[in-house]
């Protein structure tokens, strides 16, 4: 079977996480602060705050940024749950607005008509590692006072317009899931240039603590062990390349698939440099089902991302939320199907791939 994804851990992870158990200091300590700054960096932040996930990240970053019952945060319904509940999470409600069925992001054009005076932010994902319509994003929240908050989960090292996603939002957050471009096992990290938010973020992250024993308000732990962070400051260093790879082999999957009509390869606009996160086709014509069963009896690993909108998962329904909100996520979860692209494929893989694919036909 070849997988859908597989971590890139190799001799340098193994000894860097061996240095962290011998040390001693197993949990939250320096390598964590070493992790926060290689990573901050990266993305072109003045502060980055280590968590335990990708969700606790995004639920730390609402409660610092104040947002609560009664306010109202926009976003796209094509996402994993986390994005949802952590805005829910807080007591806020998740406002849908549907995506552009070519980069499967959130459409800015209809962003406008939802905001309300209870809307306090945007929340755009970069889906599939594809940065969002940045521009028109900012613009939105610049002149409506809005706060932005990047889910940049799938985005490690993707480039809008030449600066990175997670370098745009008042705040943004990233996973470091074992799936992900960049792993620690379990782990995310908060990005910001505001000082409040970063003091008010690590506090959210430690039990409202001020200082030791000192409880300002209602939280919990959410905190990262520098066991994950030895892990992500090796995998930092190997992430250009790791992305590289994930590029050529993107490309070598659409050059391959082209001129085929039941099927859409991804769609780049241009300016925007994808993480490759996913590799996401479009099956048209009704058949994505039919075409998930032949890739697995060619053991070849593809996965649904997403095959059911947000707001129309069993939790939500109960909310309210129901079909027609949202028609092109509707259409498109029918037509999604995610193949492995990941550094872990050989060249023989790859054709594997392509070829297997063409066969459907
Ligand atoms: C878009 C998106 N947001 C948030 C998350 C949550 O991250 P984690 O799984 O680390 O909690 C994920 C992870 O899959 C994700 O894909």
């Amino acid at each position: 079977m070849i997988p859908i994804t597989k971590p890139d851990i190799g001799e340098d992870e193994i000894r860097a996480v061996e240095d962290v158990l011998r040390s001693g200091y197993i949990v939250q300590h320096n390598k964590t602060r070493e992790f926060e700054r290689d990573f901050s960096l990266y993305i072109g932040t003045k502060y980055g705050i280590a968590t335990s996930s990708g969700t606790t990240s995004l639920m730390i970053a609402l409660k610092s940024l104040g947002i609560k019952e009664g306010d109202e945060v926009i976003t796209t319904p094509f996402t994993f749950a986390a994005t949802g509940n952590s805005i829910l999470y807080v007591g806020a409600k998740p406002v849908f607005v549907d995506i552009d069925p070519k980069t499967f992001n959130i459409d800015p054009d209809l962003i406008g008509e939802k905001i309300t005076e209870k809307t306090k932010a945007i929340l755009p994902v970069h889906l599939y590692g594809q940065p969002c319509e940045m521009k028109k994003i900012n613009k939105l929240c610049h002149d409506n006072g809005l706060l932005l908050i990047e889910d940049a989960a799938q985005a490690h090292g993707a480039e809008y317009d030449g600066k990175k996603a997670g370098s745009f939002g008042d705040v943004s957050c990233f996973s470091f899931y074992a799936t992900k471009n960049l792993v620690t096992a379990e782990g995310g990290m908060i990005m910001t240039n505001s000082e409040e938010t970063e003091e008010k973020s690590r506090m959210v992250r430690d039990h409202g603590q001020s200082g030791r024993y000192i409880h300002e308000f209602l939280s919990y732990n959410f905190r990262m062990t520098d066991i994950n962070a030895a892990l992500g400051i090796v995998q930092l260093k190997k992430l250009d390349s790791m992305n590289k790879k994930r590029a050529e082999n993107a490309d070598y999957f659409t050059e391959k698939l082209k001129n085929l009509d039941w099927l859409e390869t991804p769609f780049v606009p241009e300016k925007m440099m994808p993480s490759w996160h996913q590799y996401t086709l479009r099956i048209l014509e009704g058949k994505r089902d039919k075409f998930w069963e032949h890739m697995k009896e060619n053991d070849i690993q593809c996965m649904l991302y997403y095959p059911i909108p947000l707001y129309l998962q069993p939790f939500y329904r109960t909310m309210g939320f129901k079909e027609g909100l949202c028609p092109i996520s509707e259409r498109i979860s029918k037509e999604v199907i995610s193949i492995p692209v990941g550094p872990h494929l050989t060249e023989p893989d790859k054709e594997n791939i392509a070829d297997t694919i063409k066969g459907f036909a």
